[in-house]
């Protein structure tokens, strides 16, 4: 699904035609396109270039809304860092057994999902209850709530694709599937305790009744098996910058769904999205910290890694997201995440601006000339953010709203 059609189109035409048709891309999880709506045959012609200048004017005014958009294809780099440093990991392993493997919860400390679902143990009538109250309040909440809480649920489920992507990482990757090291062992646990996300969310989906789980099941295939390509580059200075960012936007989106459930008056699931958004604030914290030691002990190649990942802008691990029936099914679900303000680009911004200051990036001294030059784009990036998140919402604004039809809920239409 990479080379779909919706996926390099916007890259194409902005190399193509850039002077026609400005494109605008602000975030990663939400790179904030000025979008072009698709032919009603759903398929654009294809090479960009000789679409006819009409068409370009007609598609421009008819741009919907600022919604996410799959990555231009990144420059493919691989085993970027040294491989001298991978001593610098192996160094800090003492440390990160004192440091980092303590935020780990111990399994029987940890909530697990069956504490928030109907219990299989009891009777069946008492167990047919539980499902009929779980039902009766998930009637509550809208169908827009639902097209966000599956796209979540199905970005958790790709979990395979996040333990892969951590084990591409020089010097930290688990090299035997049980290794000792304390990076290998973080991983596996961090895996562990993310694994309970998805499931959790699954099996709440299926009993409420709402949502079309062969379509959603189908779409989890689709996405493990197309991976992700988050620009890492096997170099663990990326990839710890990577998930610091992610584990954030996790956390604020779990919690905006927890929020929005509790104002329907779903408490349980206000709890179980609550439950997850605490996991992942915890696990930002341990990456996060992770990326404050390289700072205190490789500040130049640090900052330049923050950079670069700031650069080429964080993708959500769901960007190849995929039902077999919409090209563009990770646009429509982020754009419907922003309308509802679950992730938006602000939040985009946001993180950037927390994370500058938690990494304290404009107090860092001693770096030479490319690292100084790094850390100013770094620290004043967000500002640049939202003034171009403020224009994609003016457009947004006077633009006609958008209607699309969403295989996970039965085919229901929702706005954009
Ligand atoms: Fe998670
Ligand atoms: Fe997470």
């Amino acid at each position: 699904m990479r080379s779909s059609p919706p996926s390099v189109l916007p890259h194409q035409i902005k190399q193509s035609i850039p002077h026609q048709l400005p494109m605008q891309s602000l975030s990663p999880s939400l790179s904030l396109h000025t979008h072009l709506r698709l032919p009603e045959s759903g398929q654009f012609p294809a090479n960009p270039t000789t679409i006819p200048a009409k068409c370009i004017r007609k598609w421009k005014s008819q741009v919907i809304s600022a919604v996410a958009a799959p990555p231009a294809p990144k420059k493919t780099t691989a085993h970027s860092m040294p491989p001298e440093k991978a001593e610098v990991f192996k160094s800090l392993e003492g440390w990160a057994k004192q440091s980092v493997l303590p935020l780990l919860k111990p399994v029987d400390q940890c909530w697990q999902p069956q504490d928030f679902l109907p219990d299989p143990a009891l009777s069946k009538g008492s167990f047919m209850e539980e499902v009929a109250a779980l039902r009766a309040r998930t009637a509550e909440l809208p169908d827009d709530y639902f097209v966000v809480l599956v796209g979540d649920m199905i970005t958790e489920e790709a979990l395979p694709t996040y333990q892969t992507m951590i084990n591409t990482l020089d010097g930290v990757r688990d090299e035997t599937g049980a290794s000792s090291s304390p990076w290998a062992v973080w991983t596996r646990a961090w895996t562990a305790e993310e694994n309970r996300h998805g499931d959790l969310l699954n099996k709440y989906l299926y009993l409420s009744g709402r949502v079309d789980m062969q379509m959603v099941e189908r779409t989890v295939q689709y996405l493990i098996g197309s991976g992700m390509d988050p620009g890492t580059e096997n170099n663990p200075y990326l990839g710890f910058v990577y998930t610091s960012f992610q584990e954030r936007a996790t956390f604020i989106s779990h919690g905006n769904t927890a929020r929005m459930a509790k104002e329907r008056g779903d408490h349980l699931l206000a709890r179980i999205c609550g439950s997850i958004a605490a996991d992942e604030k915890r696990h930002e914290n341990a990456y996060a910290k992770i990326v404050e030691k390289l700072l205190q002990v490789d500040p130049t190649d640090a900052i330049l890694a923050i950079e670069d990942m700031m650069r080429k802008k964080i993708t959500m691990p769901a960007h190849l997201m995929h039902d077999g029936r919409d090209p563009r099914l990770f646009d429509h679900f982020s754009a419907v995440a922003q309308r509802l303000g679950v992730y938006t680009a602000n939040d985009y911004a946001d993180i950037v601006e927390f994370l500058v200051g938690r990494w304290k990036l404009d107090k860092l001294e001693g770096l030479n000339g490319s690292a100084r030059r790094a850390q100013d784009y770094v620290c004043g990036l967000a500002p640049r953010i939202r003034k171009l998140q403020e224009r994609a919402e003016e457009r947004v604004r006077q633009a006609e709203p958008r209607r699309v039809r969403f295989s996970w809920i039965n085919n229901k239409e929702i706005t954009l």
